[in-house]
């Protein structure tokens, strides 16, 4: 054994991280095991150079997948301490982590790592029930519990004004060939391990449709009919920007989409108003926020679903070599 963690107990952190949400299910991460800690990278060999050309996105899905790994180490029994980008000459590597104290999971570590292999994007219409108040409350002590803010939007003028945003990025984007492009090749019709399925793309978008969706080459539907009653809007932002705070957004996301998933509910993701700088700009300033906001969820009680592929863990994971 290399570190205070055994082997079995580090291939079953990453099966867990592995589940974690990447734009078009691209999963840009890997896992490397080096002098008595575990590292997480962003894969430069899986960037999206038209759709992410920063690597926010990347950094995001990073820390999501950072979020499942502490949380299955700290069930396993042994939490990790952990520092982000820890090496300023390796700016992929996204954070290390090493054993701390041994001590028993919290009971709310156990219910958020049950979630982990229920959670999916659930890009169907949600049914009219409103989000209960103490399911709101969760959602948003989930993001502060990692250090982000998650605004509710409340009322139809406040959602409506987003979905003007929304619209508007979405538009912009799409106007964009390799963007297009790009979204295409990672549409599967049939099974890869990664790119998002075709049957996991929800219904084809609508002129009418209040929010933008992306096109995933998902079914088309009866024409004219309202997608769904107004959808709970959340709107996660962190203190700032850098790449650190992209990585703790990325936790906070997972926190907020597996409290969503232990409380029963659904929810799919729209980054269009995140990728569009102006949009983005537009989004902070009406919600009157200091810090960025960095995704945008729609969350309801949502249709049964399926959760989507994903790579085995010996194709993302390093050992050392003397472990081979
Ligand atoms: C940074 C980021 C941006 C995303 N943006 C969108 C989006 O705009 N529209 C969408 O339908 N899904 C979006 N997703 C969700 C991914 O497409 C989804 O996580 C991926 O296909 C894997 O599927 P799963 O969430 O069901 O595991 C985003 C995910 C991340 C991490």
């Amino acid at each position: 054994m290399e570190s205070g963690y055994s082997i079995g107990q580090l291939r079953g952190a990453v099966t867990a991280a592995v589940r974690a949400p990447s734009l078009h299910n691209v999963q840009p991460w890997r896992f490397r095991l080096r002098d008595g800690g575990i590292e997480v990278l962003v894969d430069a060999a899986r960037r999206l150079p038209a759709t992410d050309p920063s690597g926010w996105g990347a950094r995001v899905a990073c820390g999501a997948a950072l979020f499942n790994l502490r949380l299955a180490l700290a069930v396993a029994g042994t939490p990790a301490t952990v520092r982000l980008r820890p090496y300023p000459s390796e700016p992929d590597v996204v954070a290390r982590l090493l054993p701390d104290l041994p001590r028993r999971p919290t009971p709310a570590e156990q219910s958020l790592y049950a979630a982990i292999p229920r959670r999916f994007s659930n890009r169907a219409p949600f049914w009219p029930d409103p989000v209960p108040a103490d399911a709101r409350w969760r959602l948003g002590e989930a993001a502060r519990t990692e250090f982000c803010w998650l605004e509710l939007l409340i009322g139809v003028s406040a959602v409506n004004a987003f979905a003007e945003v929304a619209q508007g990025a979405h538009r912009v984007l799409e106007r964009d060939p390799a963007y297009r492009t790009e979204r295409e090749e990672w549409v599967r019709a049939t099974y890869t391990p990664d790119g998002v399925p075709v049957s996991a793309g929800g219904p084809q978008a609508e002129s009418q449709d209040l929010l933008p969706s992306r096109d995933f080459g998902g079914r088309s539907r009866p024409p004219g009919r309202d997608f769904e009653p107004e959808p709970l809007v959340a709107v996660l932002g962190s203190a700032g920007n850098t790449a650190i705070d992209q990585v703790i957004a990325g936790q906070a996301l997972q926190r907020v989409l597996l409290t969503a998933t232990d409380a029963g509910l659904s929810a799919s993701m729209l980054s269009q108003p995140i990728e569009v700088p102006s949009a983005r700009e537009q989004l902070r300033m009406s919600l009157g926020r200091f810090g960025t906001p960095q995704m945008v969820m729609r969350i309801g009680y949502g249709q049964p679903g399926r959760v989507t592929p994903r790579r085995p863990v010996d194709e993302v994971l390093d050992l050392p070599v003397h472990q081979g």
